[in-house]
């Protein structure tokens, strides 16, 4: 499955942020969008993972994601965006909740997604427990 930035622009107002910004991302590609403090990267990466609809172009899916996959797209948010009243094996499980997976499917995926952040003793705390970069791998093990 690739993924398609197709002659993306934004402004915010008056300020352009974006200008006719067209790639394509192949599967199993990694890459990394490099740049100053405010060029844009944010605001990209939220119009390809469908947050914010762009003044022009568009972000698309080119392909089918891999069988096993329950989400095409999964994002890692920079200020983490955990929901404060729940744990960590909550915020992780949280995208799975609507999924057609059975419980104890659900409860496997959220244990092994712990696991491999290395949060498996920290699944019943609360985000505010948690330092900075715990925050950000239950972020990745959401993402998982
Ligand atoms: N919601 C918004 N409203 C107005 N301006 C914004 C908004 N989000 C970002 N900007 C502006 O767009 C520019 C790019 O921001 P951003 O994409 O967050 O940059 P980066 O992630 O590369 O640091 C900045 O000048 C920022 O002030
Ligand atoms: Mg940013």
């Amino acid at each position: 499955m690739d993924l398609i930035a197709d002659h993306i622009s934004h402004r915010f107002g008056a300020l352009d942020v974006l200008d006719d910004v067209s790639f394509a991302v192949g599967g199993g590609e990694v890459v990394a969008i490099v740049g100053p403090s405010g060029c844009g990267k944010s605001t990209l990466l939220q119009i390809l993972g469908g947050l914010l609809q762009p003044a022009g172009g568009q972000a698309r899916l080119r392909g089918h994601p891999p069988t096993d996959s329950l989400n095409p797209l999964t994002f890692v948010f920079q200020d983490f965006a955990l929901l404060p009243w729940a744990t960590a094996e909550e915020n992780v499980a949280f995208p799975l909740l609507h999924a057609r997976i059975s419980p104890p499917e659900r409860r496997a995926l959220v244990a092994d997604a712990l696991r491999r952040t290395g949060l498996s003793d920290f699944r019943n705390a609360y985000p505010k427990q948690l330092s900075g970069g715990m925050r950000q791998r239950v972020g990745i093990a959401r993402a998982l």
